[in-house]
Parts: structure tokens; sequence; C-alpha cells
């Protein structure tokens, strides 16, 4: 069986070929660069830039994988949450080559596909807590099984992606800015600045962002010059302050699901900003005290990608499998609702 997957809920073009044992055939992944100079993704040229390199990515992984278009089995697509262009792009596309090929079309999650990234190269033991941290969502979820998944909290405000892109913004380093911001941290101090702690009294498992931002923003207005050492100590102090909010999250989580009799083993942290490694460190020290394993998906797989995609087309349908042809792409799809 041979599934043929689409990524293109946001700024990533995506496809990738996967087979029945897991393995992949071919992955492609265009990150369009055209949103640099604006500072952020523009919905409407992100899905003209899918629109323009879909077809060519789509050949291309043909070849990769020494395949014919008509060896694929399934097609499936991200069908949100994400910008409804790129979703209607992408789905579209993949509906067209399932029609054309007499084949059947699944739709899939995005957040699903973060969430089972880490199954892909881990034996994960079930029920896992999944912290989904990417530019668009943060969330907490237990993951009793695949199909079942339980919100545990989520941001109020910004997204922990969209917080480091904000703040890397300020700072006047180039979008998206998260990378480049941990990159920066490395030479600065963490207590350089006391930035605020935002819901820190709350006992729930909700997040809160925007606060940090405007905190930022005011400091950044007064200085006067954004050298390279100012630059660096907000970046440290910024993300030691996302470090800490993550380790009280942690904390609070475990001790919930201990309350309900629940004993987590494994946790994972999946999405883009899982690709940060002082917030890694920090939470896999956290989460030993706590007996409980930190368990990574690829790098290939934290950020958007179709491999993930294909992945949880496989594991969602290994033995049940309904084409949905008429599945209509939904910027606000929730978890589950596949
Ligand atoms: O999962 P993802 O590729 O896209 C969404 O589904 O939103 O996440 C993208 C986000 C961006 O905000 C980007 O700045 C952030 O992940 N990111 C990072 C790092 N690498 C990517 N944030 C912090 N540290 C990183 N090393
Ligand atoms: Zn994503």
């Amino acid at each position: 069986m041979i599934i043929f997957a689409i990524e293109t809920s946001c700024d990533e073009t995506s496809v990738c070929l996967l087979d029945s044992e897991g393995q992949i055939l071919s992955h492609i992944v265009n990150s369009q660069t055209e949103h640099q100079k604006y500072g952020g993704v523009i919905p409407e040229i992100a899905s003209r830039a899918h629109l323009e390199i879909l077809q060519k990515i789509t050949k291309e992984a043909v070849i990769k994988a020494n395949i014919k278009i008509q060896d694929v089995d399934i097609y499936c697509a991200t069908c949100g949450p994400g910008l409804i262009g790129g979703l209607l792009v992408g789905s579209t596309f993949a509906k067209a080559l399932a029609i054309g090929n007499n084949k059947p079309f699944v739709p899939i999650n995005h957040l699903e596909g973060h969430i089972l990234s880490p199954t892909f190269n881990n034996d994960m033991v079930y029920p896992y807590v999944c912290f989904l941290l990417t530019g668009g969502h943060t969330q907490i979820y237990l993951t009793h099984n695949i199909n079942k998944y339980e919100l545990l909290g989520e941001t109020v405000d910004d997204a922990i992606g969209e917080a480091f892109d904000k703040v890397a913004k300020l700072l006047g380093l180039p979008y998206p800015g998260g990378a480049i911001l941990e990159k920066k941290a490395l030479n600065g101090n963490i207590d350089s600045y006391d930035l605020p702690h935002p819901l820190k009294k709350h006992k729930n498992l909700n997040f809160s962002f925007s606060g940090i931002k405007t905190a930022v923003n005011l400091i950044v207005k007064k200085q006067k010059k954004l050298d390279d050492i100012f630059i660096s100590n907000m970046a440290a102090s910024f993300q030691n302050k996302i470090s800490e909010i993550l380790i009280s999250k942690l904390e609070l989580t475990i001790n919930y699901l201990r309350e309900r009799k629940i004993n987590i083993s494994n946790l994972s942290l999946v999405g883009g900003v899982a690709a940060n490694k002082y917030l890694y460190e920090n939470l896999k020290k956290k989460a030993s005290t706590y007996q409980c394993n930190i368990l990574m998906p690829k790098n290939f797989m934290l950020s958007d990608n179709a491999a993930m995609i294909a992945w949880a087309c496989s594991k969602k349908y290994s033995d049940n499998l309904t084409s949905d042809i008429m599945f209509k792409a939904d910027p606000r799809l929730k978890v589950s609702s596949i």
C-alpha cells in the first residue's frame, strides 16, 4: 500500500510518499521564503505559492520514489486547521488525483499529524502527554490512543511560536524568528530582564504569552540601540521565561493526571518550537524527576511536513479506511472531528 500526502496549511508546501511498512519513499518540503519581507505569512501569497509549486514537487516525489502515480493506493491531505486558501489548494489537488486515479481520498487534521509524529520513531506508551508547540497552536493533549485525544489546556491568546516570532521581530530579527532567537540566546544572560509569568497563580493548564511580548516591547522602546548584547540578553531572558512557563505546566499536568490516577511515563514535544534545544533540555530534566521520558519526533517531523500527514493517515486507517471526497477543508478544524 502506498500513501500520497499533501501538507499546505501554512507556508510549507510538502508532499510525501509512504509505504505500508512505514518507509518514506520520498518526502519534499518547500518552505516559502516569499513572506520574509513582510515579517509574517501573507495568506494570499501562500496559496498562490502552493498552487505554483505543488505540481512540480509531486512529479519530483513520484520520480524520487521510483513509482508510477498509478501505484498510489490512498490520497490524503491536511484539511485543517490552517489558512483556508492553502488548505483548499492542497486538498483539492489531492482530491483531483484521487478521482482521476479512482482511489480513496482521506482528510487529515494537521494537529493530529503533529500529535502522532512521535509514534513514527518511538514506541510510545499510551496514554502519553503531548505538548503541541507550533506557530499557530499551543495545547496540551492526553493521547489515550489513536483517534482519542483529550485536550487538557491551551493558549488563551498568542501561540508559543507566534510569541517567539513577535519578540524576534521586535529585536529586528528576520521572520520566522524562533530558531534565530534561540541562537542569539546562547550568548545572553537569562537574568538580564525580569519578564512576567502570565497565569502563574492559575492552577489550570492554559497558557498566555501576549503579556510577555508586550513587556519586551516596552523595554525595546526605551532602548536607544538594539546592539548584539541587548538582543542576546533579551533573547535569553525571554526564552528562559518560556521555559519556566512550560516547566510549571509540566508539573501541573503530571499532578493533575496523578489526581486522576493516570500515571504518565511518556511525554512528547511536537511542532516547530519543539526544535528548541534549551526548552527540550529543561523539560527533560524536570520530567525525569517524575520518572517520565521525553520522546521526540524525528527532526524532519517537527516543522510542518507531509510525512507526518502520511503517517497519521497510515496509523488512523490501518484497519478501517473510508474515502471522504466531499470533506470540506475547515480553517478551525478540531482534533477528533475527522
Ligand atoms: O509547527 P510549525 O512549523 O508550524 C505551525 O504549525 O505553526 O511551527 C513554526 C513555528 C514558528 O513560529 C517558528 O519560529 C518556530 O516554530 N520555531 C522555533 C524554533 N524553530 C522553529 N521556535 C523556537 N525555537 C526554535 N528553535
Ligand atoms: Zn504545524
